[in-house]
């Protein structure tokens, strides 16, 4: 079954099917929201907006570790995370979608793992490819199959937030070979990998990255909420067709 995590402008599921709406204990405390079992087609899906349903936990509170070992506790194999980002360089424009294929992670101070020798033994997951190759090629096929324009490959850097960057720092990114910019991607990434799941995550770039573009100067957060709402339609009609071929 497929879990999808939401982001900045996808704080619910319209038109689908609730059957359920799910609260379980995990040993890391709270997910970010109850996970919302619904169905299209007789497919059946869990939701999770990873800000919660109101949108009131940042990028660096948010208890990746709950959300995702809740995911696993109910059932889910694969999970489709959206995750809205800027772009860096310039194939990554506004209002395009990224499909990433890489990882930076300048984060820190997060809950980044389950093999912390605590709940679970001491152990060092491969991480090379740090989404899922099989998941991440069915994606791309659907959208290929379906006219839904996307990048396949693309760099993403993780950052702190919930500031947003300076110049600098979206300069030093791309010299480390980042194509979009992002709050959330880690350690949603690695942890879903830790816990076996298969991970693929869908990007709208919903801004130029700061000192690019029409952000030369400033960029607000009501440009990228703004943007993340419009863009969110076309994504969730998109993620909505594929559960429905692809899940079960
Ligand atoms: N930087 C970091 N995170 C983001 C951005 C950005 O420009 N846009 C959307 N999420």
């Amino acid at each position: 079954m497929i879990g999808l995590i939401g982001g900045t402008g996808l704080l619910n599921i319209p038109d689908v099917e609730v059957l359920k709406k799910l609260k379980i204990k995990t040993p890391y405390g709270s997910a970010s929201d109850e996970f919302l079992l619904a169905q299209i087609e007789k497919k059946e899906f869990i939701f999770l907006p990873r800000h919660g349903a109101s949108h009131t936990i940042p990028p660096h509170l948010i208890n990746y570790r709950a959300n995702l070992w809740g995911l696993k506790k109910l059932g889910i194999t694969n999970v489709l995370s959206i995750a809205t980002v800027g772009g860096i360089n310039d194939a990554a424009k506004p209002g395009s979608v990224v499909i990433p294929d890489q990882i930076l992670d300048y984060t820190y101070g997060r809950e980044h793992t389950i093999f912390d020798g605590v709940s679970h033994p001491v152990e060092h997951i491969d991480f090379t490819q740090p989404y899922n190759k099989t998941f991440r090629d069915s994606l791309i096929t659907y959208a290929r199959s379906s006219g839904f324009q996307c990048h396949v490959h693309g760099t993403y850097a993780a950052v702190q937030g919930p500031r947003l960057e300076t110049a600098a720092e979206i300069n030093r990114y791309e010299t480390d070979g980042a194509t979009v910019v992002g709050m959330t991607g880690m350690p949603e990434a690695s942890l879903a990998k830790e816990l076996g799941l298969a991970y693929a995550s869908l990007c709208p770039v919903v801004n130029y990255a700061a000192g690019r573009g029409d952000s030369k100067n400033e960029l607000s957060h009501d440009t990228i909420t703004a943007n993340s709402k419009m863009l969110m339609d076309k994504i969730l009609l998109f993620v909505l067709n594929f559960i429905k071929e692809n899940g079960n």
